[in-house]
């Protein structure tokens, strides 16, 4: 069966509030959350309600209109409140630099909403109209994305990826995900082996889920499945998404994407890198500067509710880790696949 992308959207501007898809609870249910201030943003994302470096964004992007389009005042204090709502915003999560790069760009719209003379609601208006495009150029960049990654698959290979970089990541399609959506749609069989993700399971619960859902040949293995996985020859290209692409191209993805990497290039198997140019930081010179996100020692030892180690064990749970750019083939972008030497290649991206 061969069916387009119908994956559920992740993020919904509508009118007045946000309808955020509550991905903690799927894959058995599918509830939409209302939310209708900057603090539930805040939550939302500190929280994994929404997750994946693009959503995130975009859901930030959103926040900062519905912590300001309640000012009454004058157009200076409509500014305020905006970048108070971005430096805020800021704080719920640190890796993923695609929530600082859409923050400051809807700090940088107001800016220049404001000094341009503007009335209240124009700029109010105005606001709202870069988030949907930040959301909408999203969707498309994740295509182009998806046509670049394409080209480096085959009909009958198979795929493996770690964590969730699909469509409930992005607006729409994904980004180490989409090549495998353009396939289907055009007949082209990929198999794909997703690992579960340990701790919050993404991949489990989210990227098993969206590709079930297409109609994808997906199989679920555990983390520590991978090396078996590819001893037996049925991996053909690995393909993660990232949170942040460091100047010289080391990445820093969900736990787990480094140890994937290492096995990758022990087969001899390409490790690809899909993402879009909001996710590459030439601001951080190397994965050492990247800040990883520490999250709470109850994922380890109690996730999903069943305690499953002993009280007051000690626990470290680093959220995400970083692959040094050795390890990395490629980084699909956009505007297209970029190889080592990546410190030279990923600025090029950025001066054309
Ligand atoms: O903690 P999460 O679920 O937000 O981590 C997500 C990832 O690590 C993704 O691989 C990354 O954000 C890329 S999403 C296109």
């Amino acid at each position: 069966m061969t069916t387009g992308y119908a994956g559920l959207q992740s993020v919904i501007w509508a009118d007045d509030r946000l309808d955020l898809l509550d991905q903690r609870l799927l894959p058995e249910e599918i509830v939409y959350l209302p939310l209708t201030t900057v603090e539930e943003v805040w939550e939302a994302i500190r929280h994994l309600k929404v997750r994946g470096a693009p959503a995130i964004g975009i859901t930030a992007a959103y926040g900062v209109v519905l912590a300001s389009r309640d000012e009454r005042g004058g157009v200076s204090d409509w500014l305020a409140r905006v970048l108070k709502a971005a430096e805020y915003l800021a704080t719920s999560r640190p890796t993923a630099v695609n929530l600082f790069w859409a923050l400051e760009r809807m700090s940088a719209k107001a800016k220049t909403l404001a000094e341009s003379g503007r009335d209240l609601e124009t700029c109010k208006r105005e606001l709202l109209e870069e988030a949907v495009a930040i959301q909408r150029e999203d969707e498309e960049t994740c295509r182009l994305i998806g046509e670049h990654a394409l080209t480096l698959l085959k009909d009958g290979m198979g795929v493996l990826t770690h964590c969730n970089a699909g469509g409930l990541a992005t607006a729409k399609y994904g980004t180490a995900l989409a090549p495998i959506y353009l396939a289907k749609e055009r007949g082209i069989d990929i198999r794909v082996f997703a690992d579960e993700t340990r701790p919050v399971l993404q991949g489990a619960r989210l990227t098993a889920f969206e590709l079930q859902q297409a109609g994808v040949d997906v199989t679920l293995i555990c983390d520590n499945m991978a090396g078996m996985v590819m001893s037996k020859g049925w991996v053909d290209a690995v393909i993660v998404g990232t949170d942040r692409v460091a100047a010289n191209g080391d990445v820093a993805n969900k736990i787990g994407t480094y140890s994937v990497a290492v096995l990758a290039k022990a087969h001899g198997i390409p490790f690809y890198v899909a993402c879009p140019l909001s996710t590459i930081d030439l601001g951080t010179p190397t994965g050492a500067e990247i800040p990883i996100e520490e999250r709470s020692a109850e994922e380890v030892t109690e996730g999903f509710g069943k305690r499953t180690a002993p009280r007051g064990v000690k626990v470290f749970n680093p959220a995400f880790d970083v692959t040094p750019a050795e390890y990395v083939t490629a980084i699909i972008t956009e505007k297209g696949i970029v190889r080592a030497p990546f410190s030279e290649n990923l600025k090029k991206l950025f001066s054309t």
